[in-house]
């Protein structure tokens, strides 16, 4: 991937290792340990975010919703989507050690390891699919970062959120109070959040995938929520009881990086199974 303006970020990674300096390891690991970051990196972040921020609006997000939830794109075997999904490989950062599927794995390994159900392994495998975005020719700005509600006024608990003085929706009546379009405790499964990965693999995949698992996919960037509780207004009960699984899957994706690849040739059949489980035979994107 290029960098250029509408995509600063040397990889995609780079946004997820941010996260980390944010939200580092509890009692292990110092942030340090995981990334150095100069000065431009650090600049790169910030203009991803202004990006972000600045064009992630509610007339966007609908935009897209309606482009991509048709799944009209492409259809691929399963196994054949993650080597589309791998073909998001960098060569512009030199410290990117892991490719996407690498990470999907060890995340769902790490997840195995824990001895949690077979469904919240395939959650850790599937929950960056929707990264595809990229290749459908989206910028890093509708693909990753933060996801936050569109349609309301924007937390102060979002990251970096003075960028939103430049989001159109501020200063729209429509969107700009505490509950905008939505009511008080409307649940969030009537609220659009920006647009991403997040979304799109939870779109794609919730047929046959349980409800804690479809909680997961779509809300897994959702830090605001899961880790600041900043829209607690617009959550249901049905939210916060499921959010508990949301909460339990974030450490997963966030520490499962370890030095050793696990053996894919040993682990194969196993995966084979889990998918054909729940999954259809071919992905439509
Ligand atoms: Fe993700
Ligand atoms: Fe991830």
């Amino acid at each position: 991937m290029k960098a250029d303006t509408q995509n600063p970020l040397p990889s995609l990674d780079v946004w997820e290792e941010d996260v980390l300096t944010r939200y580092p390891e509890p009692f292990e690991k110092a942030k340090e340990d995981y990334r150095n970051y100069d000065e431009p990196g650090r600049d790169t972040v910030r203009e991803f975010y202004r990006l972000n921020h600045t064009y992630q609006t509610y007339d966007f997000v609908r935009e897209k919703e309606a482009e991509y939830l048709k799944f009209d794109k492409k259809e691929m075997p399963i196994w054949e989507a993650f080597d589309f999904l791998n073909t998001l490989v960098d060569d512009s950062d030199p410290d990117t050690d892991l490719d996407q599927w690498q990470h999907l794995l060890q995340t769902s390994e790490a997840i195995r390891a824990d001895g949690h159900p077979d469904w919240f392994v395939l959650v850790g495998l599937m929950h960056d699919m929707g990264k595809v975005l990229c290749l459908f020719g989206e910028p890093q700005w509708a693909v990753v970062g933060d996801t936050f509600p569109v349609g309301c006024a924007h937390s102060d608990k979002i990251v970096y959120p003075e960028y939103f003085a430049a989001n159109p929706d501020t200063y729209d009546e429509r969107y700009n109070t505490k509950y905008g379009v939505y009511e008080p405790n409307c649940g969030l499964n009537n609220v659009h959040m920006s647009w991403g990965h997040d979304e799109y693999v939870y779109q794609m995949t919730k047929h046959g995938m349980p409800e804690e698992g479809q909680y997961m996919l779509r809300y897994h960037s959702f830090y605001a929520q899961h880790r600041e509780h900043g829209y607690d207004h617009l959550l249901d009960d049905h939210d916060r009881a499921m959010f508990e699984w949301v909460k339990k899957f974030n450490p997963y994706d966030l520490y499962s990086k370890v030095p050793t690849p696990p053996d894919w040739k040993k682990l194969r059949p196993y995966y084979e199974d889990l998918v054909a489980k729940y999954l259809p035979g071919a992905l439509k994107f």
